[in-house]
Order: structure tokens, then sequence, then C-alpha cells
């Protein structure tokens, strides 16, 4: 009897003296594994009288249920412990200012910058960010847009499908971003201005061409908005992204299938030694293409087109930046090169507001 209190007392001293969740398991097989002293003990059992192992059985396994209680208790204290200690030990004070380092080197690609700044412009002109996603039907990136089934529009946009579900039907990686325009109109009651900056795809590449690029769409649904409106739009765009007083733009007559009129927009620039600056000289640079959404797509998204007319335009955003930042290979742009980073890209906290300046 005095032997098992003794065993109880040791066994717990040192479960109590376990420093670690290794100690305590250490514990643990001393007393209660295959050699362990109290398995020792029940195994001593076998070999008693009926009356003698009741007796001794029923203290041996109380001895046994202490031992585990105990250790229960202090393994759940010192996973605490440890959890703490962890804690403490990994503290990121976000108080902190950034380290010298990532300012020093770190720098926003100019595809974001000009997100940024395009974003900027547009909502000073009250419009919000709708997005969509890359995957998108062949519905809403080709026919709700006016293109029908087997309409030669479809061809030019070099399309990447996926294989055909089980129904026919096919998704695609969306070829521009004005399938967003669709999303919008199902999604919102107009008055609508949302501008749609996003990744798009086609299956092309060269200098001016990159298998992914960006656009941004900007929709405008409204009683009565009008060409008016969108070149008004366009001109105060221009005239804040390329940051020059006045710019002179030209409206070409062209063909979209998802507006009438369409129209595509030059805008003037001059090109002396190999530098393009805009606000100035005799060249024109097409920049975009946009016009009034076409009846039959304002139909297609459940709007009345007798009650709402609105516009639309698309403009290459690695286009901009290739023509604002002065970069003349497109792919470059998404080969992931530090050293060309570090030499087109933007200081991290220098971001773009209108009276700070675009582009610092
Ligand atoms: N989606 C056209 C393209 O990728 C660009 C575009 C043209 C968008 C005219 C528009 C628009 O919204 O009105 O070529």
């Amino acid at each position: 009897m005095s032997d098992l209190i003794a065993l109880e007392t040791e066994s717990l001293k040192a479960i109590a003296a376990a420093a670690d969740e290794a100690a305590l398991e250490n514990v643990r097989v001393n007393a209660l594994g295959k050699k362990g002293t109290i398995s020792a003990l029940l195994s001593t059992l076998g070999k008693m009288s009926p009356d003698e192992r009741k007796a001794e059985g029923a203290k041996i396994n109380l001895l046994k249920e202490h031992v585990t209680e105990a250790l229960v208790q202090r393994k759940a204290v010192l996973k605490n412990m440890a959890l703490e200690h962890r804690l403490k030990s990994e503290t990121i004070d976000i108080s902190l200012p950034p380290r010298d380092s990532s300012l020093t080197t770190g720098r926003v690609h100019p595809i974001s910058q000009v997100m940024d700044e395009l974003t900027t412009i547009f909502a000073d002109m009250g419009f919000s960010i709708a997005e969509g996603p890359d995957v998108e039907t062949d519905d809403f990136n080709f026919t709700r847009l006016n293109f029908p089934p087997g309409h030669p529009a479809r061809e030019m946009h070099d399309t990447f499908f996926f294989n055909p579900a089980a129904d026919g039907t096919r998704k695609l990686l969306r070829t521009h971003t004005s399938p967003v325009q669709v999303r919008t109109m199902l999604s919102q009651k107009p008055p609508i201005r949302v501008i749609c900056p996003g990744r798009t795809y086609r299956c092309d590449s060269d200098q001016t061409h990159t298998p992914m690029f960006h656009q941004v769409e900007g929709l405008v649904i409204e009683k009565g908005a009008h060409l008016g409106h969108l070149k008004w739009i366009l001109q105060e765009f221009c005239k804040a992204f390329f940051e020059v007083p006045s710019v002179n733009m030209q409206f070409r007559p062209s063909f979209f299938p998802f507006t009438e009129p369409s129209v595509e927009v030059d805008i003037q620039c001059s090109r002396k030694g190999g530098e393009i600056r805009f606000g100035e000289g005799t060249d024109w640079l097409e920049i975009l293409g946009c016009g009034m959404v076409h009846p039959n797509v304002l139909r297609n998204c459940g709007l009345d087109p007798e009650e709402y007319t609105g516009f639309a335009w698309g403009m290459g955003i690695d286009r901009l930046a290739m023509l604002k930042y002065g970069i003349s290979d497109l792919r470059q742009m998404f080969e992931g090169d530090v050293r060309w980073l570090s030499h087109y890209g933007f200081k991290p906290l220098e971001t773009p507001t209108l009276a700070g300046g675009l582009s610092g």
C-alpha cells in the first residue's frame, strides 16, 4: 500500500516538474508505457488470487487514474505555455515604419501604377470599379455583346477556349473587359458609371502583343447619356492621365458589334527624336475604341433602349503604360526581371493622387 502511495507521489512530482511536452511524454512512458512502473504493477494482478486481485486492482487502477488525470492537466498547461511563448516571440509590431530596404528596393509595376492612376482619375469623376472573372462564358464575352454565333468579328479575337462541357457550352478566357459591362448591367440598376480594369487574353505574341494583357472598360448608362458626354470624359481623362494642360483628339467612325455608332479615338502627339509627346505635334496615335451602347446589348442585359442610353469605351492598359513611360517592348513587362522593374517601377509610397501628381 505504502509502495503505491510512494509511486503516486513520485509520479505526480515528476509530472509537475516536466518543463515541456517532450519531458511530460517521458514521464508518461515511464509510468504508463508498456514497460512503465504502473503497467508493471497491473501485470502482477494476473498472479494474485481473485480476492487479492479485487482489492489491489482497485487501488492500482485508482493510482492509474490519478496519474492519467495529472498528465492531461499538465499537458494542457504546457500547451498553453508553449503557445504563449510562441505568441510572444513571434509578435510583429505593426506600428513600426517600413524597413528601409523595402522602400529602396521594392517597386510597383508600371501596370499597377497605371491602374491606380486610372482609378484615381475616374473616381474623381464619380466612377466606381466593377470586376468580372478571367474565365468567362461565350454568352457574356460574345453573344450578349451582339456578336451572334458565327459572326466574323468573333474570329478576330483569337480566343483561348476551354474544352466544351457536357451540355456543349464552352468557357473561354475573356478576350476583352467588355463582358464586365454585361455583368454590371445585369446586376445594377441605372444610373451606372463604372470602369472595369483587368486581365484579358488572346492567342497572339510579338513585340506589341502578349497572350495576356490588360484592358480597362468604361461604361455609363443613364437616361439621356450621349456622345458629347463621352467625348468630354475621354478628353478630361487624357489630359489628367498624360498630365498635360490640353490635348487634341480625333474621333473616327469605326465598327464594334456592341456599339452603334462606334468610334476610334486618336490623340495628337509629336514623335520628334523617337520620343512621343502629347499635347503637341502633328502626328496622331490611336488610343481607344468607344461608342454608344448598341440597343441589342441593352436589351440582352435587361434594359429598355427606349428608356436608357449609354456609352462605353475600351483601352489597353499596357499600351497606355508604354506610351506614358516610354517602354518599348510589351513582352518585357511580364518577364518578371527585377532589373527591368527597378528601372521602370514606382516607389511604393508614392501613391498617385490628382492633387499631388499622378506619377510622382
Ligand atoms: N472590347 C474592345 C476590344 O477589345 C474594345 C472596346 C471598343 C470596348 C469599343 C468598348 C467599346 O467598350 O465601346 O477590342
